[in-house]
């Protein structure tokens, strides 16, 4: 029997507990053995649960209890989970977690450290919440080269941006509704600042390319400057307006990682993910594109992800050849955004005729109604555009079409 203890009773700790009482059959069933939740450390008493008696305020009774070798870290924050986290593994312990901030400012040195002590440190909930896909990259696609990602990896925005197309109302009125349902992080920047994707697209790069980067020091653009306008006029070059998350090689072997809203043609699957799911779409050598879709956040879909690591822990003893080997972000330059080459979106007020020729425009449209234009442009940079709009003494807001290949 694996003795485990949770570190946080919130949403998805409560559902970690909630899903290893519920499934444990199928976890027997997995495992050959069951999930015993020892101790559940947090700051408040919780009398009326199930689990009242397991209820801990003192860390150091988990560190020092040697039948606990697995600790499930869903505190959220860089701290002190970060510093739990790296005493649970230099306590022999290994640890599973959601809490995809940790990851990504410190993957690194907390896969280091279970490393030289051969204990692992899982994630999959930290990315796309119950969606298995860091666990396909790791070892379904393990033997493909990847050459892009791109993802619908916040939930929130999704929701938002749904809303802004399918009823038309405004930024402000959909994020309060997100506020609402509960959807939107307790800071609303982390969602629609593009944050809480940036560090979700540095998880997904350290997995495609082994080189994990600071969260914090990567290109992100969220959604306050979305207007329903831009929405609209999107939908009548086919495209709709999402927050994606991006990651790929250029030919000079520099690495590709931003978070920006974008102009997602029609013909490309993630154009289709509605309200808060969120969808992945890996393209690799071998296979090809491959869409992953699902409850990117959510207590049971977010804490059954959590489970599927300890299953995995309980079922295969440590081996380094599999674990995760990333390296810090500093050895390979990131590319510049404002460099890439990609048919961008230039949406103006006003009927911008005199600007679509001067850019070269492939398609424009306008609207009498709203006052708004938007037109595509192809096969240029940001740079280019940004020099061209100078020229015009036009002002755009401008987004980038993500096309499949
Ligand atoms: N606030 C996040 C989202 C929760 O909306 O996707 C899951 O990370």
């Amino acid at each position: 029997m694996l003795k485990i203890a949770l570190l946080g009773f919130g949403v998805v700790g409560s559902g970690t507990a909630e899903v290893i009482t519920e499934n444990q059959d199928r976890i027997r069933r997995a495992t050959g053995d069951g999930i015993e939740i020892k101790y559940i450390l947090d700051l408040r008493e919780f009398p009326d649960s199930p689990f009242a008696d397991r209820i801990v305020h003192d860390y150091n009774i988990i560190l020092n209890d040697p039948e606990v070798t697995l600790v499930a870290e869903m505190m959220g924050g860089s701290h002190p989970a970060y510093d739990f986290t790296k005493a649970a593994l230099l306590a022999g312990k290994s640890v599973v977690t959601s809490n995809k901030e940790v990851v990504a400012k410190f993957g690194t040195e907390l896969l280091q450290i279970a490393d030289a002590l051969g204990v692992y440190y899982l994630f999959e909930a930290s990315v796309g919440g119950g969606i298995p896909i860091l666990r396909a990259m790791a070892h379904d696609l393990a033997s493909d080269r990847i050459m892009s990602v791109n993802g619908i990896l916040n939930g929130t925005t999704n929701y938002i941006l749904t809303r802004m197309v399918e009823d038309g109302i405004s930024f402000e009125a959909a994020l309060s509704e997100a506020q609402q349902k509960g959807y939107a992080e307790r800071d609303p920047s982390a969602d629609v600042d593009g944050h809480d994707a940036a560090r979700k697209i540095v998880i997904l790069c350290a997995m495609a390319y082994g080189v994990r980067y600071n969260p914090d020091e990567i290109p992100v653009q969220g959604i306050r400057t979305v207007k329903v306008e831009h929405v609209k006029l999107a939908a009548e070059l086919g495209c709709a307006i999402k927050l994606i998350g991006h990651t790929a090689k250029d030919a000079q072997g520099k690495t590709q990682l931003w978070v920006a809203p974008c102009a997602v043609p029609n013909a490309n699957p993630l154009s289709h993910i509605r309200d808060v799911f969120n969808g992945i779409l890996t393209d690799t050598d071998m296979l090809g594109q491959t869409m992953f879709y699902g409850r990117g956040a959510g207590k049971l879909p977010t804490a059954g992800a959590v489970v599927s690591d300890m299953t995995d822990i309980a079922t295969h003893p440590y081996d380094s050849a599999i674990a995760q080997h990333w390296v810090d972000g500093s050895v390979i330059e990131l590319s510049d955004p404002a460099l890439e080459i990609s048919d961008y979106m230039v949406c103006c007020e006003g009927m911008a005729t005199k600007l679509a020729e001067a850019l070269g425009a492939a398609h424009f449209v306008g609207c009498s109604e709203c006052g708004y234009s938007a037109m595509i442009v192809k096969n240029t940079t940001r740079k280019a555009l940004d020099a061209a709009l100078t020229s015009a003494r036009a002002c755009a807001t401008i987004y980038r079409v993500v096309c499949v290949m």
